[in-house]
């Protein structure tokens, strides 16, 4: 329909046949910012057909040539950075500073995995028998990887554009082509950063974007039979995806109830001023937020009483004005969030900062005395609550982390190096920072989520690893 963003199909811009349109709703003004087409399943299978005809000449094109052309999108990605960011604030409330953050991180990451890439898949490998008992030295094995053929690209709303770079850059210089679905929230933005692709010169139909409602052409996506590669961040629905897809490779990320540990020992200033920004950066809707503080008793009031005065100097407002509390990204959200609070409250947790809300905005609320009974101390929120939950030991803080099935990230704050090692050995999750927040940064940094969290590890030299296939040809020699 006219007037709503064009998607983007075979170097081309398109309206769709459907003659609808999915309305994308701003979370400060709960009005309608724009409007984007509503492709059909037809429209979906017309795109593999033309991605899976592009993707052998692209896999032909030298590895030096694809990384160029990934480095002019960085450029031209930093060139409409300004645009760009000022569609996530509409979209998805992101704070000004914080999406120009996410665009000009997003060219980095494109010129890292254009460097990266000509070294990781420019090397292959050889292999002599006579390792393996009872083997001459008469044949040769040459190791090679190549592309897995069709990428389906699934970012969440929290980065439109940095976490669909991250699956982008290294799928296609791989030489896969990508078919990119883009969160509803922040679709406007990732249809722009997709033109940045299209103005670099990148040939027709290596990177596709459809956009429409989940209800028709989701499963559709992911079950399609012309998918080699599923690469989706996102909350519960990837584990349905992961069940349906059948025999291709995952990079999964659902989250995380990322935890930080504080022992006795720790140096509770830094503690506190990581635990403020882990936990509310964003307004908490980030898989690698801090969404729990088990601290030792013994120090529990004086952490407490350094980071309360952190959170109430807190910007709350809009986007906009960069304040660090931007309105959660839906309704739905801001209700379920909302539910946690009153849950938590039922059940005795002490408020030390008030909860409230005016419409898709929420307070920073910091929750002490929080107890295994709450559905805080185990539910993500993603949004600007952090619960605080006493234990008397470390262990039963190892225990706590062990015991949730969304294992992302975590922290553990000690000033005993020795210690720290040994709980984060403890700790079965991706990641442990020790005496910062979780983050996924920097992003050549593996990034892997445990148990429910994910599948497949992330960051640049594992995803351009995680992208490709093992080809070997074996030389019989006479
Ligand atoms: O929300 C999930 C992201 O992967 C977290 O990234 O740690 O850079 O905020 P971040």
């Amino acid at each position: 329909p006219s007037g709503a963003y064009k998607y983007f199909i075979n170097g081309d811009w398109k309206e769709s046949a459907s003659g609808k349109s999915v309305a994308i709703v701003n979370p400060s003004t709960r009005q309608t910012a724009y409007n984007v087409q509503a492709c059909t399943q037809a429209e979906v299978n017309e795109m593999f057909e033309i991605s899976r005809s592009s993707q052998k000449q692209w896999a032909q094109t030298p590895l030096w040539k694809r990384a160029e052309l990934l480095k002019k999108a960085a450029t031209l990605l930093r060139e409409h950075a300004l645009p760009i960011a000022s569609c996530l604030v509409t979209e998805i409330a992101k704070p000004s500073r914080d999406s120009m953050t996410e665009v000009i991180r997003s060219a980095d990451l494109l010129d890292y995995t254009a460097e990266e890439g000509v070294r990781v898949l420019g090397q292959g490998k050889i292999l002599n028998s006579d390792s393996f008992p009872g083997n001459g030295r008469n044949k040769l094995c040459l190791v090679s990887k190549v592309a897995l053929g069709v990428v389906l690209a699934i970012p969440p709303f929290n980065y439109p554009v940095n976490l669909a770079v991250s699956k982008i850059g290294p799928a296609l210089m791989a030489g896969n082509v990508v078919v990119l679905k883009p969160p509803t929230q922040g679709v406007v933005a990732g249809l722009h950063m997709a033109q940045c692709f299209h103005k670099a010169g990148f040939p027709k139909g290596v990177l596709n974007v459809i956009t429409g409602k989940g209800s028709e052409i989701g499963d559709f996506l992911t079950t399609h039979p012309s998918v080699n590669c599923i690469s989706f961040t996102g909350g519960d629905t990837g584990i349905s995806i992961s069940k349906k897809a059948g025999m291709v490779p995952l990079q999964m990320e659902l989250g995380g109830k990322d935890v930080c540990i504080v022992c006795e020992d720790a140096n509770l200033d830094l503690a506190a001023k990581h635990i403020v920004k882990g936990g509310f950066s964003y307004s908490g809707q980030r898989c690698t937020a801090v969404k729990l503080v088990l601290v030792h008793d013994k120090v529990a009031d004086e952490l407490v009483s350094k980071i309360v005065p952190q959170v109430q100097k807190l910007s709350v407002g809009m986007p906009e004005n960069d304040c660090d509390i931007t309105p959660v990204i839906s309704e739905t959200s801001a209700n379920f969030i909302q539910g946690l609070v009153l849950d938590a409250k039922e059940k005795g947790a002490k408020f030390l900062t008030e909860f409230k809300r005016e419409g898709n905005l929420l307070w920073p609320t910091l929750l002490d005395h929080v107890t295994p009974a709450m559905r805080l101390a185990w539910e993500e929120p993603f949004g600007p609550v952090l619960p605080i939950v006493r234990v008397q030991t470390v262990e039963q803080a190892i225990e706590h982390c062990n015991k949730n099935n969304i294992a992302l990230q975590g922290c553990v704050f000690t000033q005993d190096i020795n210690r720290a090692i040994m709980i984060s050995d403890a700790m079965e999750t991706g990641t442990v920072q020790i005496n910062a927040a979780p983050a996924r940064g920097p992003d050549h940094f593996p990034f892997q989520g445990f148990r429910d969290s994910g599948i497949g590890s992330q960051g640049i030299t594992n995803s351009l690893e995680m992208m490709v296939k093992t080809k070997s040809t074996v030389i019989n020699l006479e």
